[in-house]
């Protein structure tokens, strides 16, 4: 059984007009609501003392391991106003799983799925108010969190943890909602996985590592960089916080590829979305490796016709140019492509609660 959080609200909530304005731009983790969730992990008791608390800093001691080894871990997910005034999220069963695939790999105790999606639930009935209207393209993100919290240096696991949930509106991700395509920079410099390492967690160590070549991706204005394997250098894998997909032909004959998930790529939600609706769409869906000189063919070639990211924050993002070292190349006509704007219509009808949700993707955290 879930065991009952404790709610201790906060004295000093945002007034309605505070939060009005927050609402009315929301940009992108700039604003956060009034409380958070905390739950804590000891050796001798497991998770214990799940509460609500007033947003706030986080008393830490210098040597608590996070700050010295980096054992952290994260999630990123979206709840919905649904058009019943309801609030839903898209999948957070499988944010639960995830995170503790990643807990796992970072010799982290496990949170039962039962207690992270209760937090989001706890969060939301506290923090209902913080909720974009339904209809437009404003979300409520949340971010749950792991860190290790035992005061001690010395490399090993911490013996105590502290999971924790934040969350604040998001706006659209496209600037006015016009969706454009974004260029991206395909690094020869560096990698972000290597078999055996962390590239299938999510954890912060990952994303410390890709500030530097992102940073080199706005140096050529791309907005986000693709990754090459670390072995070979050969092998697309994925971008910092997307994953990949590419379009070959159109039509009746579209075929959509992903690169295969061989042990360095986040599984990412939205990718493993993306499978299904791309077969209810008639189109052929292969999980293969693409080589960056197939990519980079492909599309001078005209065989690849839309090249698209996957991901929470964007849902999918049509990417019109992929730059390297050696050039640039430019996909399709500069347009979002045929096949990315379907899947995105798909996926973000049923995440507003106004196309068939076939599959039961959809989960009410908060009734109407
Ligand atoms: C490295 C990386 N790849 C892919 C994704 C996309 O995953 P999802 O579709 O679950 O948001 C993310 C975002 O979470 C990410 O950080």
């Amino acid at each position: 059984m879930t065991p009952q959080f404790t709610r201790t609200f906060n004295p000093a909530p945002a007034s309605k007009a505070r939060r009005d304005d927050v609402l009315a731009d929301p940009g992108f983790g700039r604003h956060f609501s009034d409380h958070m969730v905390t739950i804590r992990w000891t050796v001798d008791r497991g998770w214990h003392d799940p509460a609500v608390l007033p947003y706030g800093p986080l008393a830490l001691d210098p040597a608590s391991m996070v700050l010295h080894y980096g054992q952290e871990i994260f999630e990123g997910l979206k709840a919905y106003r649904q058009p019943d005034g309801s609030i839903a999220s898209f999948r957070p069963d499988a944010n639960a799983a995830r995170f503790r695939g990643s807990a796992m790999r970072m010799a982290m105790p496990e949170l039962p799925d039962d207690l992270f999606l209760a937090s989001l639930s706890e969060l939301l009935a506290v923090d209902h108010e913080w909720v974009p209207a339904a209809g437009g393209d404003d979300s409520f993100y949340l971010r749950p969190f792991m860190l290790a919290t035992e005061t001690g240096l010395g490399v090993r696991p911490s013996s105590e943890y502290l999971f924790a949930l934040i969350g604040g509106p998001a706006g659209s991700y496209f600037p006015g909602s016009t969706i454009k395509p974004v260029d991206v920079w395909l690094t020869t410099d560096y990698a972000r996985a290597a078999l055996g390492g962390t590239g299938t967690a999510k954890c912060g160590g990952n994303y410390a590592a890709s500030l530097l070549p992102q940073a080199q991706a706005a140096a050529h204005g791309c907005a986000q960089v693709a990754y090459l394997d670390a072995g070979e250098r050969k092998w697309i894998e994925e971008m910092g916080s997307n994953n990949l997909f590419f379009v070959f032909g159109s039509g009746d004959h579209a075929e959509v590829v992903t690169p295969s998930l061989t042990g360095t790529i986040l599984a990412g939600i939205i990718r493993d979305s993306v499978l299904v609706l791309a077969k209810e769409l008639g189109c052929e869906v292969t999980e293969r490796r693409v080589s960056a000189e197939e990519l980079l063919e492909g599309v001078a070639a005209g065989r690849i016709t839309e090249v698209f990211g996957s991901g929470t924050a964007a849902v999918i993002a049509p990417i019109g140019g992929v730059k390297h070292a050696g050039g640039d190349v430019r996909v399709g006509d500069g347009r979002p492509g045929e096949v990315t704007m379907k899947l995105r219509t798909l996926l973000t009808s049923i995440q507003r609660g106004v196309g068939p949700d076939t599959y039961s993707w959809m989960r009410t955290l908060v009734p109407a």
